[in-house]
């Protein structure tokens, strides 16, 4: 028998029946759903909505309900639909009137909201954990790279010499916002619909903020109709976790090019690669490859749950129902991106000689060879057509410009002399951006340090 099946006079099909179910998918809520019915059945006692004993009893058998479906002794059916009619049903089989009592002053609709909320306040809790252990391996492994040279590039060409601890860092940047982003999502989640009813409140003088205390939420959803209507808080999550994604993505991209015999960066230690079962000597980037298709996958919960809820008339919808399928997905994705990725980069090993002779190449020290002839009075437009000149002759002779001899240099601007050498190291282009948040590597320790205070806070 249906919990609400009093108005019917005949049952849905079972395909019915399965197809519309969410239990499939929603009896990961189980453990909030207990906290916030046992919550609830608290207040209700305490308001003297129902007896104290009937409480106990429902408290009683909602810790035993827990313990059995932790233990895998519980069956869960299509026909009660969803974890909450599962659980109720449960426990009124068990405890009779009580059971049947617990949902009183209570609407499926301010419940899923209660659930959802409370399980997403703990995934965005791992999320940050996990964006967190990211950041903290980064700033790891930069502290070793700060002097280990790799080229700079724009439009994917050689641009100017930069440090492999700086890249790094570069993403540290970014995962901190993500951090912050999902800080702010956890702060839109923490507000408790319950008492909000089906949508317009209950007649019942329920104490709201006593319940939002047991469930330890920062406040109460102000409006009882945007409490059970709106989803914008998983869609937050959604965003920030697609924009941390995104991140993970461009990162995994850049190791899979680094690990190409091309540049030979980088190279995925063996348990996070894989072989081919036709070329023997393949040693594939499998896990940065999935994580960026993976990144696909998350943009289209985003998508996919903006496009459910942009039509919906207020209040709830059974549309909404689907919710739950895009919302877990992306918070399990994300979650084992993260855990993957981080555990990749810590132990891959990178080939700093592959960086250095790689920034040799495509004269990144043009840039640096122009500002030395600024130094010595020439403006900056006329130093910019020297070297151009001075680099189309090294094409063509296949040299650096530190291979050509100071005579040869003369021949393109007298103001050349010995000192040029040292000013066009790699090391020495580096050093020499004095800027906030340059490559340099005062600046670069400066970074690690300011992260690494940020990391211990
Ligand atoms: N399984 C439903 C969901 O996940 C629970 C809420 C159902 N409410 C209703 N009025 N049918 O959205």
């Amino acid at each position: 028998m249906k919990l609400w099946g009093g108005r019917f006079s005949k049952n849905a099909s079972s395909f019915v029946d399965e197809w519309a179910a969410s239990i499939d998918f929603d009896q990961i809520l189980y453990k909030d759903d207990i906290k916030g019915s046992i919550a609830h059945s608290k207040m209700l006692a305490k308001q003297g909505i129902i007896s104290k004993e009937d409480q106990e009893q429902i408290e009683t058998g909602l810790i035993q309900i827990l313990l059995e479906i932790e233990d895998g002794k519980i069956e869960f059916t299509h026909e009660l639909e969803d974890i909450h009619m599962n659980i109720e049903s449960i426990l009124t089989d068990r405890i009779g009137d009580a059971g049947k009592r617990l949902h009183t002053a209570r609407s499926r609709n301010d419940q899923v909201a209660t659930d959802i909320r409370l399980f997403l306040k703990d995934e965005i809790t791992n999320s940050i954990k996990f964006i967190d252990e990211l950041r903290a391996v980064l700033v790891k492994i930069a502290k070793n790279h700060v002097d280990t040279v790799m080229p700079g590039y724009t439009h994917m060409q050689h641009a100017q010499p930069v440090s492999f601890a700086f890249h790094l860092l570069a993403y540290y940047e970014m995962f901190t916002r993500d951090k912050k982003r999902m800080e702010n999502a956890y702060e839109s989640t923490d507000a408790l619909p319950l008492g909000a009813g089906a949508l317009s409140g209950t007649t019942y003088d329920t104490d709201r903020d006593y319940v939002r205390h047991q469930l330890g939420m920062e406040s109460l959803c102000a409006n009882a109709m945007d409490a059970v209507s709106d989803r914008d808080f998983a869609i937050e999550y959604i965003s920030a976790a697609s924009i941390c994604m995104m991140h993970l993505s461009r990162f995994c991209e850049e190791l899979i090019l680094w690990s190409s015999s091309e540049f030979s960066f980088v190279e995925m230690d063996d348990s996070f690669s894989t072989g081919s079962s036709i070329m023997p000597q393949k040693k594939n980037p499998d896990m940065a490859e999935l994580i960026r298709g993976k990144t696909g996958r998350v943009y289209g919960d985003l998508v996919s749950l903006l496009t459910i809820m942009k039509s919906l008339p207020l209040a709830y919808n059974k549309d909404m129902q689907e919710d739950k399928i895009h919302l877990f997905d992306a918070v399990e994705t994300l979650n084992t991106s993260l855990k993957v990725f981080t555990e990749m980069i810590d132990t891959m090993s990178i080939n700093k000689d592959y960086m250095r002779s790689a920034a040799k190449k495509g004269f990144m020290n043009a840039t640096d060879a122009a500002d030395y002839l600024v130094k010595k009075g020439i403006p900056f437009r006329q130093c910019h057509e020297i070297i151009g000149k001075l680099v189309l002759y090294c094409i063509g002779e296949d040299l650096t410009l530190e291979e050509v001899a100071l005579d040869k240099l003369k021949e393109f601007s007298d103001q050349f002399d010995e000192d040029i050498y040292e000013h066009i190291g790699l090391l020495a282009c580096m050093d020499a951006k004095q800027s906030v948040g340059s490559t340099s590597q005062v600046n670069v320790r400066a970074q690690i340090e300011r992260a690494e205070a940020a990391l211990s806070e």
